[in-house]
């Protein structure tokens, strides 16, 4: 499998609850490196274009409102098989349903406040990551 990419965010309740530093430690811990890290806070014009895809779902002004009330820290992690690997660290959606030691199992709140966003592929990998950085912002 070829070293590929993808996109984080640690969302507002990881950042509040003080556990940017441990979750970033499991990440690097499962063998990712960090090519781009940053701390903002989104408007909600960008939180309604990042999840656009979910603009019909009923979730979605619930969704923009939580991710609009903090800071995140977006980050771009490669990895073999970058994007698949993620979604197993992270765990389920929803953390009741997230297996024994994955991040949202052991740090997310609820299913809204869920501590990390990762990718769904390798193609969205790369549009989230070029929302968040510039080029110049990758390493
Ligand atoms: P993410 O994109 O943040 O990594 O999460 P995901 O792939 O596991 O879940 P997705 O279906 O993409 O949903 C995006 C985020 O919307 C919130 N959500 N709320 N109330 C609900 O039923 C519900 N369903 C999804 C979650 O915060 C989820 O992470
Ligand atoms: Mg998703």
């Amino acid at each position: 499998m070829a070293t590929n990419r993808t996109f984080t965010m640690l969302k507002p309740d990881a950042v509040a609850n003080g556990y940017i530093g441990a979750i970033l430690e499991k990440i690097t811990a499962a063998g990712f490196r960090i090519v781009a890290m940053k701390m903002t806070q989104l408007t909600k014009a960008d939180a309604e274009a990042f999840y656009a895809i979910h603009a019909e779902r009923p979730f979605f002004g619930e969704l923009v409102e939580y991710m609009t009330s903090g800071p995140i820290v977006s980050a771009v992690l490669e990895k073999d098989n970058a994007v698949e690997d993620f979604r197993t660290l992270i765990g389920a959606t929803n953390p009741a349903e997230a297996a024994e030691g994955t991040i949202r199992k052991m740090y997310a709140e609820s299913i809204s406040a869920n501590a990390v966003h990762g990718s769904d592929s390798d193609e969205n990998a790369a549009i989230e990551a070029a929302f968040h950085f510039a080029g110049r912002e990758h390493f």
